[in-house]
């Protein structure tokens, strides 16, 4: 009997590959995916904790499924992802509405846990590492979309003062590079056209395998597959960024010429306390290294505000660090304590009120940094790749130049999955806007 699954997402883009496969795995047991809440007979949290908020805004949803669950006993609710896995059995006791919580390393068990609640109708609870990695899923033939991600490993052993995620994703994993080379076959056997290689530290991707291997190894393999047009990857520690990578972006036709390279903070002082294992002048120098090889390389960045001890000078350098870096984009946050971790012990917290005046001037800096960047490409063409129609505006598509810049344009849907050329015309913090360039057609182009 076909049952309906709804699923949703909180959190990072592991999380949106993990529900990828939640979704693939549950199709296998006759579940097909619904985006009504009403109808649904299992409904799946895809849950995120990496900041305070985050964990939050995941119980704010699961208190409004509460009634639902009076309505209709036999539906299923459960819950993934990094807050099953930090509060576990705990969440099962609190939330008597919930049937299932499952952790990190669960994903692959999903159909039988749901089962299992099914078939006893008692809550069930699944948070052991096992180390599971994804092998390679069996394809459907139906086309998919433009882009997709592939995790390659999984976990961290960095143990940032800040983050939790070595707590819930476990140990640095990867996987064998047979396993993802399959699964980049089978995504652009699908007309997949863009490619993003996952991990909480690529750079250290092929520790512990057997032969041993490493990233720029691993990318050289990927970014001459047949029918690849981008390639990208996310997110690089700059303490392990190496000389190899940095020559993989400037010469790799598929390997499109963006980093993320989170800095966390631009002060030494802060950075160490934060476990970083780099200083400001480190970060710079790669920045260097990055443009020196790669001019029209983009980078952008993660950045913490209000750390413990955080000090008006500390930030000053934060600020200092933007203005010289002049990053292609920021996600910036205040700091927020996570549990387990070694910053949430720490005695000399910031007020709140003086981490969002710090967030709010960080981001003021980065809109003008942003805004004059994107202004310096009106006029200029760039090579879209184009991903569909624009969910705001009808009439217009969207897509991302190499540099990962949004582009909207005039056209028709046929041009998804295409590569073209656009002219600039408008530049916005977010976005750009431009026009498809067609020659003779179109104005002079620089
Ligand atoms: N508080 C605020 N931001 C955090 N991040 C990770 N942990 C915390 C925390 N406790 C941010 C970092 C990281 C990004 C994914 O989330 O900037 O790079
Ligand atoms: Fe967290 Fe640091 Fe690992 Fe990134 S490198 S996941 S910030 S511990």
């Amino acid at each position: 009997m076909k049952r309906r699954m709804y699923l949703a997402t909180f959190g990072c883009q592991m999380n949106e590959y993990d529900s990828e496969r939640m979704v693939r795995l549950m199709a296998e047991q006759d579940y097909t995916q619904t985006t009504d809440l009403e109808q649904a007979d299992f409904i799946l949290l895809n849950t995120c904790s990496i900041r305070e908020k985050a964990e939050l805004k995941v119980y704010s949803y699961l208190g409004r499924l509460r009634k639902l669950k009076e309505k209709r006993p036999d539906l299923i609710i459960g819950l993934s992802g990094c807050v099953a896995q930090q509060e576990g059995e705990n969440l099962l006791k609190n939330v008597p509405h919930l049937d299932l919580v499952v952790g990190t390393h669960g994903v692959h068990r999903l159909p039988r846990l749901v089962e299992e609640v099914r078939r006893n109708g008692k809550q069930v609870c699944h948070i052991e590492f096992d180390y599971h990695l994804p092998t390679a899923p069996k394809i459907a033939s139906a086309a998919g979309p433009v882009k997709a991600f592939i995790t390659i490993m999984q976990g961290c052993d960095n143990f940032c003062a800040y983050c939790v995620v070595p707590y819930l994703r476990g140990r640095e994993a990867s996987r064998p590079p047979a396993d993802i080379l399959a699964e980049a076959e089978g995504l652009l056997a699908q007309d997949v056209r863009e490619i993003t290689l996952l991990g909480q530290n690529v750079n250290s991707y092929g520790h512990g395998l057997n032969p041993s291997t490493n990233f720029t190894e691993l990318i050289e393999r990927i970014s001459n597959l047949e029918g690849l047009y981008r390639l990208r990857f996310t997110t690089s520690h700059p303490k392990d960024l190496s000389p190899e990578l940095i020559r993989a972006l400037a010469e790799t036709k598929t390997l499109c010429e963006h980093i993320h390279l989170p800095a966390q903070s631009g002060s030494t002082r802060t950075l160490k306390s934060m476990g970083r294992k780099y200083t400001r002048e480190n970060y710079l120098d790669r920045v260097d290294a990055l443009r020196d090889a790669c001019p029209e390389v983009a980078i952008s960045t993660d950045i913490i505000v209000g750390f413990p001890g955080e000090t008006d000078t500390d930030f000053d350098q934060t600020m200092d660090l933007l203005e010289r870096v002049r990053f292609d984009g920021i996600y910036s946050f205040k700091y927020s304590d996570r549990p387990m971790t070694k910053a949430s012990r720490s005695e000399d917290k910031i007020p709140d009120e003086i981490k969002s005046a710090r967030l709010s001037t960080l981001q003021a800096l980065q809109k003008e940094i942003i805004l004059a960047k994107n202004k310096a490409l009106v006029g200029t063409h760039a090579e879209v790749l184009v991903e569909g129609p624009s969910k705001r505006q009808t009439g217009q598509m969207t897509g991302r130049t190499r540099t990962n810049r949004i582009v909207n344009f005039s056209g028709t849907e046929e041009l998804t999955g295409r590569l073209e050329q656009v002219v600039v015309l408008e530049a916005y913090a977010n976005s750009l806007r431009g026009e498809l360039y067609r020659p003779g057609n179109s104005p002079d182009i620089t």
